[in-house]
């Protein structure tokens, strides 16, 4: 039987993989055949998350994303002895903060894991050493597309991160490598457990009434994943594909 998300084979490189939607990619990844290197800062939870994958020669390797010097090293710990085939950019923090409060060091923290880790991680995957080719996908949200109160830093990295897709796109098509983002709406995950308490019941509620199938699963937006991973999608780059239960049909 052909299955047109198979991913056996493939080596990918998922960060953010300790939680969320980052945990529920490399899991399915798994599934799917691929042999996945998990990357966070948690060792603990990331392998919680080695734990629930099925087959063989995965690798967690703890890392600190926001530290922007030592890409060589974290590519050279698990893209030197297999080439890559993808990454999968899920790592990403998004705290809810009035402009009044926004301090610089946020606005360092946010775009540095949310924007500046993801060209890193393309700039490194991109060189021949490794990877030849492949799928590059990153997590936006709809947040680059809508506001929200609080919202500016974070929706201003998310629209970074799909403004830079499009050339990165252009660029890398003579390397064969694609360049797309998944756009989710609200999903359930500890990080919408954080905007939530911050911004309270009724502002949740009426987040949650803009979306038409409720609350996504972070598996709803790991199988938008997969799809740009592989060959079924390999006429699509440099575009979202919006995995947001109906929010932005209104
Ligand atoms: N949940 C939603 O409603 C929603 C909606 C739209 C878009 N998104 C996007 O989806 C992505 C995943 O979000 P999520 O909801 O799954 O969040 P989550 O459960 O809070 O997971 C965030 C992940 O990012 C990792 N991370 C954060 N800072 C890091 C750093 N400095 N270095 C390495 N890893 C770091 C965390 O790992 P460690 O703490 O172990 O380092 C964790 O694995 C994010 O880009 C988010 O913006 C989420």
């Amino acid at each position: 039987m052909v299955n047109p998300m198979e991913l056996i084979g493939r080596r990918i490189l998922v960060t953010g993989a300790s939680s969320g939607i980052g945990r529920a990619c490399a899991i399915l990844l798994s599934r799917l055949g691929a042999s996945v290197v998990l990357v966070a800062r948690d060792e603990k939870r990331l392998n919680e998350t080695l734990k629930q994958m099925t087959g063989s020669g995965h690798t967690a390797v703890t890392f600190d994303l926001t530290d922007l010097e030592r890409y060589e090293e974290l590519f050279n710990r698990c893209g030197s002895e297999q080439k890559l085939n993808g990454i999968v950019h899920a790592a990403g923090v998004g705290p809810a903060i009035p402009i009044q409060y926004v301090s610089i060091a946020a606005m360092r923290e946010v775009m540095t894991i949310n924007y500046f880790a993801f060209m890193e991680l393309v700039k490194w995957f991109s060189k021949k050493k490794y990877s030849a080719g492949g799928s590059i996908v990153a997590i936006s949200s709809i947040s680059a597309k809508v506001g929200w109160l609080g919202g500016s830093l974070y929706c201003g990295s998310k629209g970074a991160l799909d403004a830079s897709i499009r050339a990165l796109a252009l660029e890398l098509v003579a390397k064969n490598i694609r360049v797309n983002s998944v756009v989710p709406s609200n999903i359930q995950t500890p990080m919408l457990d954080d905007i939530t308490s911050v911004v309270g019941d009724e502002a949740t509620r009426q987040i949650l009434i803009k979306q038409p199938l409720g609350l996504g699963e972070p598996e709803d937006v790991a199988n938008a994943i997969a799809f740009l991973l592989g060959d079924a999608s390999r006429f699509i780059t440099g575009t979202q594909l919006v995995v947001d239960g109906g929010y932005l049909a209104q």
